[in-house]
């Protein structure tokens, strides 16, 4: 069955009516906070923890897309908009290009608290909106959207390149994790705002490989099962620079 991807709807959020929410989804979100926001402090990077400090999640309701999307366009100019699913690769791409990021507006059913294959707003906000406060961060995120649309532009049709940036993409922006003094913390949106993935990813279990952009461009990942391998940058910095050095490699 072809994947269905939703159409880009570019009203500003402000315009977008905010869902009336079941006092179990607020509870849904009230308990995926609590449980993250004690998981981050050892885990997480102290870039998304500032992040999280300027975004301010409100802590017992579901926070409305417009107000994050306020606090984001503050320290860095990145802008939120509502999207009900999966965004296609090309218009998400064009989407970063130009300093938005495409959020869903609900929340996962209960029974999936622990890990939800299909992004729901919880990884949406709080997984990726407190590094979009970070410009080191924004400024590799949207030179992704530069060279995705370049590529996409450049290869139109079905070719390898599209993989590869899918996988940078994942190994990066979704499970990254980073070298700090004080040892391994994850700053990819998957690990930090899902409870198994967070605690794994930092732990014994978990296989931590140097960064190299050219290994991981050429290798598959698994979006089933918790993440066994996953790749230590530096600094974002050096995620950055090898990143625009790979397309370049590659002409795009
Ligand atoms: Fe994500």
């Amino acid at each position: 069955m072809d994947t269905e991807f939703c159409i880009v709807d570019e009203r500003s959020i402000t315009e977008v009516p905010v869902p009336s929410y079941t006092v179990e989804e607020h509870g849904t979100w009230a308990l995926l906070l609590a449980k993250q926001e004690r998981l981050m402090a050892s885990r997480a990077c102290k870039e998304f923890l500032d992040g999280l400090d300027l975004v301010q999640f409100p802590k017992t309701e579901i926070p409305r897309l417009r107000d994050i999307s306020g606090r984001i366009e503050e320290s860095t100019g990145w802008k939120l908009i509502r999207v009900e699913g999966l965004v296609h690769t090309k218009d998400f791409w064009n989407l970063l290009s130009r300093k938005i990021f495409p959020s869903t507006d609900f929340i996962r059913k209960r029974d999936e608290l622990d890990y939800t294959p299909a992004p729901d707003m919880f990884h949406d906000l709080f997984g990726h909106t407190p590094l979009l406060t970070n410009p080191d961060f924004t400024e590799f995120f949207e030179e992704f959207g530069h060279i995705g649309v370049r590529a996409t532009n450049k290869y139109p049709e079905e070719h390898e390149i599209h993989k590869m940036l899918g996988r940078i993409y994942w190994y990066t922006v979704e499970f990254g994790l980073i070298q700090t003094p004080d040892g391994l913390r994850a700053y990819g949106s998957g690990s930090v705002s899902s409870p198994q993935e967070l605690e794994f990813c930092v732990g014994p279990k978990c296989r931590h490989h140097p960064f190299d952009i050219n290994v991981i461009a050429k290798r598959d990942y698994d979006i089933w099962h918790l993440q066994e391998d996953v790749f230590v940058i530096p600094s974002f910095e050096k995620l950055g620079k090898d990143f625009r050095t790979w397309a370049k490699s590659y002409g795009i």
